[in-house]
């Protein structure tokens, strides 16, 4: 079998460390005589296993004592019910920062459940961003994606955005960089591109904003928060891969080391693609273009096609922009390594000597 060299956006890549660490755990889960697959959420081991996760997530994140860990299913599409029903839904007004797809669809849910002010910029100069005085005086709480996955735009400096309780769906860059906590009432991110598998979402918040509301069991905060996420029953598995991926993520050195490598791959890649510029249309600026994702476009539709289809023949998957956009999009997310971003480039330099350049 030829090797896969695998930039999808999620599910993404995992490090083969997790991937055998995770069959000893389905033969034998940490000499139990059990399967991961079999184990009790309310078992010893299961509860050691969310102890010591919670202990790795607190070492990673930097988690101030008077912040809940939480996790949940129904992946980030979730959070849009689970957050307007909670953060004092009948008095608080929310506010959406649209800079893309995702924040979008945000938005469109809170507006269906409670009082949403939206702040679409996605016309907006993008330099602006974090600059602008935008109208949020009124607002809340702020919710914003700080990675657009589909759009390649992110936003990092929370702290430079003038609002004191900002909701903010990191799904596809948790992990790859550090920021303070200050100006932060909750963030969440689906586990699968960063830090696992599809099946559990992470949920790290502000203590104060618990048990606001009298909420059914599965949209009330306070008491999944109270029962240490076992409220019912978990997804026993996609935890334990978690789990994994934290112990990992230490192991290399923590969130520094995935931000250096962050900076290093995606700097390089869009070095890399402006050489390339007469060909190739990279749409977001300077500021804003993400770590993460890295959007582009050819101004020749064939060549797109071809480039694409020449990757997948040389075993680079996961580069077709979304359905929505079209495009060519690389996901460098934390499991990607410097030797698959050689491989890349050197194909791309490949590509553009054999088309023309
Ligand atoms: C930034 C962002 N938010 C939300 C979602 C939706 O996630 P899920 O499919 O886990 O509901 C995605 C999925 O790719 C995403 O990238």
């Amino acid at each position: 079998m030829n090797q896969i060299y695998n930039f999808s956006p999620g599910p993404a890549r995992l490090d083969p460390s997790i991937i055998s660490k995770s069959q000893e755990g389905i033969a034998n889960f940490q000499n139990t005589g059990l399967s991961i697959l079999e184990i009790g959420h309310r078992s010893k081991d299961f509860e050691t296993l969310i102890n010591s996760l919670n202990n790795n997530m607190t070492n990673i994140f930097n988690i101030p004592s008077d912040y809940f860990t939480l996790l949940l299913q129904g992946g980030a599409t979730y959070q849009n019910t689970f957050i307007a029903n909670n953060f004092d839904k009948e008095n608080k007004l929310m506010g959406c920062l649209v800079t893309g797809t995702w924040g979008k669809y945000t938005a469109d849910d809170f507006s269906k459940i409670r009082d949403t002010k939206i702040i679409d910029v996605r016309q907006d100069e993008i330099e602006n961003y974090v600059l602008k005085p935008w109208e949020i005086d009124d607002i809340d709480f702020l919710h914003l994606t700080s990675n657009e996955t589909i759009n390649g735009i992110q936003l990092r400096e929370f702290n430079k955005i003038n609002h004191g309780s900002l909701l903010i769906d990191m799904s596809s860059d948790i992990g790859s960089y550090s920021f303070e906590w200050d100006n932060l009432a909750y963030i969440y991110a689906g586990a699968q591109k960063n830090m696992g598998i599809p099946g559990v979402s992470i949920c790290i918040g502000d203590k104060q904003y618990l048990n606001s509301e009298n909420n059914s069991k599965y949209l009330n905060l306070g008491q999944l928060v109270e029962k240490n996420s076992l409220l019912n029953t978990p997804p026993t598995f996609s935890i334990y891969i978690l789990k994994l991926v934290t112990d990992w993520m230490i192991q290399m050195g923590g969130v520094k080391y995935f931000e250096e490598k962050s900076i290093r791959q995606s700097s390089r890649l869009y070095e890399q693609l402006n050489s390339y510029k007469d060909f190739l249309i990279l749409p977001i600026c300077d500021y804003s273009k993400s770590r993460s994702n890295i959007i582009f476009k050819f101004e020749n539709n064939e060549l797109e096609k071809k480039f694409l289809m020449e990757a997948g023949e040389k075993g680079i998957i996961g580069l077709n922009g979304h359905r929505s956009e079209g495009g060519v999009r690389i996901s460098l997310y934390n499991s990607i390594t410097d030797e698959m971003v050689d491989y890349l480039s050197e194909f791309i330099d490949q590509f553009f000597v054999n088309n023309g350049k």
